[in-house]
């Protein structure tokens, strides 16, 4: 079985090279962003072409959630027309698309968890273009996985995680938001579900499974929250003050919040999920 990772040098992509050792029967196959440019068309056709593969991890996205405020066409270019690239090669080629969407596709105003059956609304420009990227795949075909998840980190990358712990190492103090409130997510744990999707989907080729899922960490916390857990986990000491999201304004407007609930997926794919602080505790 032959499985495409596009986008492989984000935290997602070095998550799955991170595990691939773990699945031998799975031949992964890792494109970062200057070998597969999602938005090349042909570029895509080539490398279905020379791989052939049976399933497409696409882990390539533009994420700058603050920047694409500014820069809407370029977010739109990669989330949008790079995902639609995808999909119409993954029909062309017969295979199966896993592609990774996101809780910021939700404006916030719930108060309880987020069923992959409610109505978007996001309330920015990565938002908008990542819920326009699920819907430019349901246009091309139906063999697909798109899983939403929320405040991805893990020792690759930048994330919030390492960010906090930098500005611990250059600061005395910090202030961190606490009236947004999340599920952090462990680009590993992810990782590994999207593997537990593709062994089910094997398994059963009369797949009756398509569609959309929600998967992060189990719990729940505000950024202070998490700050907190990720400066005790590394027993570092540093003043923490919690602070309105009004005291710290950012270009983009993100949902005050946006916990997903993952019965569809923990049923559909018999996938165990840790907890927040669990999983946080296993990455430091
Ligand atoms: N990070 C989060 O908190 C979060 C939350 C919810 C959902 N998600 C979703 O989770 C997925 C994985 O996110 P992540 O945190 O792993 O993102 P990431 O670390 O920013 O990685 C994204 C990767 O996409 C690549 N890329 C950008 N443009 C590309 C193109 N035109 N062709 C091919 N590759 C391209 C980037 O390569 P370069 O570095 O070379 O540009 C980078 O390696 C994304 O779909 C994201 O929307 C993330």
């Amino acid at each position: 079985m032959v499985v495409l990772v596009t986008g492989s040098s984000g935290q997602l992509g070095q998550s799955l090279q991170f595990i691939a050792g773990n699945y031998p029967d799975v031949h992964f196959v890792f494109r970062s962003s200057s070998e597969l440019d999602i938005t090349n068309k042909a570029n895509c056709e080539a490398v279905f072409s020379e791989i052939n593969p049976d399933y497409c991890i696409n882990a390539a996205a533009y994420t700058a959630v603050d920047k694409a405020e500014s820069e809407p066409e370029k977010a739109y270019l990669i989330n949008v027309i790079g995902t639609k690239n995808l999909a119409e090669a993954c029909q062309k080629y017969s295979a199966i698309l896993l592609h990774i969407s996101t809780d910021f596709v939700f404006d916030g105003n719930k108060t309880t968890p987020y069923t992959e059956s409610d109505i978007p609304n996001p309330t920015g420009v990565y938002g908008q273009t990542k819920w326009d990227g699920e819907k430019a795949i349901q246009a091309v075909f139906e063999n697909y996985f798109i899983v939403r998840t929320s405040w991805v980190y893990s020792q690759f990358g930048a994330n919030f995680m390492k960010t906090m712990l930098r500005l611990a190492s250059e600061r005395d103090s910090l202030s961190v938001v606490d009236d947004q409130i999340g599920t952090p997510t462990h680009a590993v744990d992810l990782a590994e579900a999207l593997v537990s999707i593709i062994k089910t989907t094997v398994l059963n080729p009369k797949n009756d499974n398509y569609g959309i899922y929600n998967f992060s960490n189990e719990g729940q916390c505000s950024w202070f929250d998490f700050a907190q857990k990720i400066f005790e986990i590394n027993k570092i000491a540093i003043a923490v003050t919690p602070i309105p999201t009004t005291s710290y304004p950012t270009p983009a407007q993100r949902p005050k919040f946006s916990v997903l609930d993952k019965s569809k997926i923990k049923n559909a794919f018999g996938i165990a999920i840790r907890n927040w602080e669990e999983s946080l505790i296993k990455t430091t």
